[in-house]
């Protein structure tokens, strides 16, 4: 997109100059509490003929939410944008977000026809998170909510989170009390190590090094290869080699996952219903697409292959990015972890080696934790682009059938009028704060409003699942260690494919004595 955006913008650059100066300095300025016009499209800036608002946008997601931060605070908390002639609308607050995901959810429920993430990422085959609203995305939803996700699927890996867990922790004991530690590298192993044990099953220390690489790697190339989904066949065109990277990628994405999904092949039809553990790509190989559906009957082997790789990067890459945030603002913060601490031994028998999933359920603080850095930090910047499948009405205004809406969730997370200082990290603000839960209980996140994990039908399916892996990884390691700031913790983000840490946090070791 970006050699466009720099042709266009120069060609446009006089007129924008000029718009955006009138936009900035007239003295016409629409009031943010004027009432909504019925039957019209939120308010935005006027665009420009043919490319409508495309000079304004910018490259990146962290430039983009600033951009709409600012453009809220002079139309309101749901805008327009328009690339080319069609209208984008963006939602910056939680009220609207919310009258459109839970109250709408029925006809909100639908996905743009390209959802870049989706396109770029599983190669236009079968994933749940790209699919249109309908039976093909329900079937595999309630596959993966039924099998994978299900409270019994969960509970019989718990053996491989304690496994993940043990080669953690000893690998952080080798650490040099004196060394200054960078975590990442090691969070992010455990937790992509686990999703992928859930996905292949056991494939050996060597195989979980190339898929977490592999997949890794694809995610971080995400941003150069999703020009082809802005633009598909100009961007083949213009962009050779990326695109022979690109088609590289997939083959090598292809030649080095395709032989788990034929092992578990293999191993189904030797042993049929008899594995000891069933993992996410058997419930997909089992899978029959029914009657109704545009292509039913088994699922082909590339559809396979796009599905488990979106269980890996929906789950791992998520969980890992917010494992790594929320550690930082425990060793940013040793007010916060000292009391973390506290609460465990209050719950955790002294001399304890682990504590147990049971146990997480008495630690509020915990909760209180991560929902304060998925407030402030909620990896995906926006959902997941939705779209309406009828006309809709959002707060007064008109919004046509087939719109693309992104909704905002970082922006959502610091809303002034709905959270005091937002930007101050306070984990005590989720504690009993929520009206109908008083004392010293913390919710789920659905109660607070924000939407880290979006809401109504699209809600992250695995959001249960990610913050039992937090609890249980944080838990645990602020139980066996003391993290220690070694230099002044830099909450930079960046945006890699979700919004990350720029700068990863390091930190001395300290194993606590018991
Ligand atoms: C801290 C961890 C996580 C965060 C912050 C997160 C966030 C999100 C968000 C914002 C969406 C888009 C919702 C929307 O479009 O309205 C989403 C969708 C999704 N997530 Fe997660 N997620 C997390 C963990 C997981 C896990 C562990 C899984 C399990 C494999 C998972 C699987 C999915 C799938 C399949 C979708 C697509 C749902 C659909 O379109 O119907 N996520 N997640
Ligand atoms: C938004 O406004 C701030 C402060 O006025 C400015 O520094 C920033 O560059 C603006 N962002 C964009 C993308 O226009
Ligand atoms: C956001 O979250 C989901 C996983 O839960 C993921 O599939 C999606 O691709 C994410 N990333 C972006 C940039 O939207
Ligand atoms: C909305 O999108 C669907 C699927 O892409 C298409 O079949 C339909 O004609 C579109 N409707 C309008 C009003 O654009």
């Amino acid at each position: 997109m970006d050699v466009w955006l720099i042709i266009l913008a120069s060609l446009f650059a006089c007129f924008s100059i000029k718009i955006l100066f009138t936009l900035l300095f007239s003295s016409k300025t629409t009031k943010k509490n004027e009432p909504a016009v019925k039957g019209e499209l939120p308010p935005g800036p006027p665009p420009l003929p043919i490319i409508g608002h495309l000079h304004l946008l910018p490259k990146s997601n962290i430039e983009l939410r600033s951009l709409i931060f600012n453009l809220s605070q002079k139309y309101g908390p749901i805008l327009t944008l328009r690339v080319g002639s069609k209208p984008v609308i963006f939602v910056t607050s939680y009220p609207i977000a919310h009258q459109a995901l839970v109250k709408n959810s029925a006809i909100f429920a639908n996905r743009p026809p390209i959802v870049p993430v989706s396109y770029v990422l599983s190669n236009k085959r079968k994933d749940i998170g790209g699919s249109p609203y309908g039976l093909t995305w329900r079937l595999l939803r309630r596959n993966l909510m039924s099998e994978a996700l299900h409270p019994t699927g969960v509970k019989s890996y718990s053996f491989a989170r304690k496994r993940t867990l043990e080669t953690m922790v000893n690998s952080f004991k080798q650490c040099s009390q004196h060394e200054a530690v960078r975590l990442f590298e090691r969070l992010h192993q455990a937790v992509f190590s686990l999703f992928i044990l859930m996905t292949y099953g056991d494939i050996g220390e060597d195989a979980l090094k190339e898929v977490e690489h592999i997949q890794y790697t694809f995610l971080v190339s995400y941003a150069e290869f999703s020009v082809f989904a802005s633009w598909p066949r100009l961007g083949k065109l213009i962009y050779r080699n990326k695109w022979k990277r690109y088609t590289d990628f997939l083959r090598r994405q292809y030649d080095i996952l395709m032989p788990y999904i034929r092992a578990r092949q293999k191993l189904k039809q030797e042993k049929g219903k008899e594995v000891d553990l069933v993992t996410y790509t058997d419930t997909l190989l089992d899978l029959e697409i029914s009657e109704g559906a545009s292509n039913q009957g088994k699922l082909v082997d590339a559809d396979v292959l796009s599905l488990s790789s979106e269980f890996i990067n929906a789950g791992a890459d998520t969980t890992a990015t917010m494992f790594h945030w929320i550690m930082a603002y425990l060793v940013k913060y040793p007010r916060v972890q000292a009391k973390l601490f506290a609460e465990i031994s209050q719950v955790v028998e002294q001399g304890a080696e682990e504590v147990k999933e049971e146990d997480l359920q008495r630690i509020p603080y915990l909760k209180a934790v991560i929902l304060e850095c998925l407030r402030m930090h909620p990896p995906n910047a926006s959902l997941v682009p939705h779209t309406n499948t009828e006309d809709m009405e959002l707060c007064g205004y008109n919004i046509p059938k087939n719109t693309t809406v992104l909704i905002g969730t970082s922006i959502i997370g610091r809303d002034p009028t709905v959270w005091e200082n937002p930007t101050e990290f306070r984990p005590e603000r989720m504690m009993g704060s929520s009206d109908d839960n008083s004392g010293e209980d913390v919710a789920d996140v659905s109660s607070y409003k924000m939407l880290p994990f979006g809401a109504g039908r699209r809600m992250c399916p695995g959001y249960k699942y990610g913050t039992l892996i937090l609890e249980y990884f944080i838990a645990n390691l602020v139980w066996n260690f003391e993290w220690k700031a070694v230099d002044d913790v830099d909450l930079t983000e960046k945006e890699e494919f979700l919004i990350v840490m720029k700068n990863p946090v390091r930190a001395k070791v300290i194993p606590r004595i018991k």
